[in-house]
This record gives C-alpha cells, structure tokens and sequence, in this order.
C-alpha cells in the first residue's frame, strides 16, 4: 500500500486543498478507501484525521468496504427509471442477496446504482466493471448473471 501512495502523492503537494483529489485517486487505485491510507492521506495533507473521514462520509461516492469482482451499477437517471430500472435493482438485489453499496460476502459482487451512465437511448442499462448492459428485461438480467456465475467456475 505505501508504494501506491507514495505514488499518488508524488503528484501532490500536499496542500489541504487537494484532499478530495487524493482521495479520489486513492479510492481509483484499491477500489474503496483503506482506513489506513486516510490516515495517510491525513499525514500528507496535514488535515486532522477526522476532517479526512468527515470529508470522505459526506460524499457518496467514497466506499469504505472493499469492492467486489463484480461491480454492477444500475442506472438510476430518469430515462431508464421509466424503463424499469427500479425493477431491474430489485431483480439484482433478490438473486445476489446484497443491497445498494454493499458487496457479497464471497468478494464477486458489489451493487451500486449511478445517475446515468450515457447510454439513455438503451434504457434500462447497468454497468459491470466497464461492460455496460442495455434494454435490460428480467429475462437478460437473469442471463447476464448466470453468465458471470459460470465464467467464475471456469
Ligand atoms: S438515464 Fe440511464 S443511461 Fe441515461
């Protein structure tokens, strides 16, 4: 971990200002944000402890769990509400066993929903990692999940 750091750091300064850069980059580079590299992170930029984990609370998109092999993010954004989006999560939710921002106790998937992901025009769309899935039904949800399953087994 401290070589990934020192790393990210060294394009830094070091300065208060640039804490939620280096978080950001920090979570890019393990997935989530280790309690011990925001300790790091609060020596580098000289920020108190607490104000590093206030800072990082108050945004949602900073995880403090790591991420699964799977990460699947449902869109949220309003064209592919319309289109079930709400049905498709609850679909995912059910057959994974896992909610919003959690990750399954396996380590293969985690769940996340995103504003919108650039594809309105295929609605409903969930990502994987950096696939994106588009015009989801229950029947392709179902599908693309038994895939992934089989693909780990191999
Ligand atoms: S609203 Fe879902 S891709 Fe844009």
């Amino acid at each position: 971990m401290k070589k990934q750091l020192s790393k990210i750091f060294s394009s830094y300064k070091g300065k208060k200002e640039e804490l939620i850069p280096i978080l950001q980059q920090v979570q890019s580079e393990f997935g989530y944000l280790p309690e011990k590299a925001m300790l790091e992170v609060a020596k580098f930029t000289r920020v108190p402890e607490s104000r590093v984990y206030a800072v990082a609370t108050f945004y949602a998109h900073f995880r403090f769990t790591p991420i699964g092999k799977h990460h699947i993010c449902v869109c949220r954004g309003t064209a592919c509400h319309v289109r079930g989006a709400p049905k498709i999560l609850g679909i995912i939710k059910k057959r994974l066993a896992i909610d919003e921002g959690e990750t399954s106790k396996d380590m293969q998937y985690s769940l996340d929903t995103v504003a919108c992901v650039g594809a309105c025009g295929l609605a409903p769309n969930m990502t994987i990692n950096k696939d994106t899935y588009g015009r989801l039904t229950a029947k392709k949800v179902s599908e693309i999940l038994r895939n992934i399953r089989k693909k780990g087994r191999k």
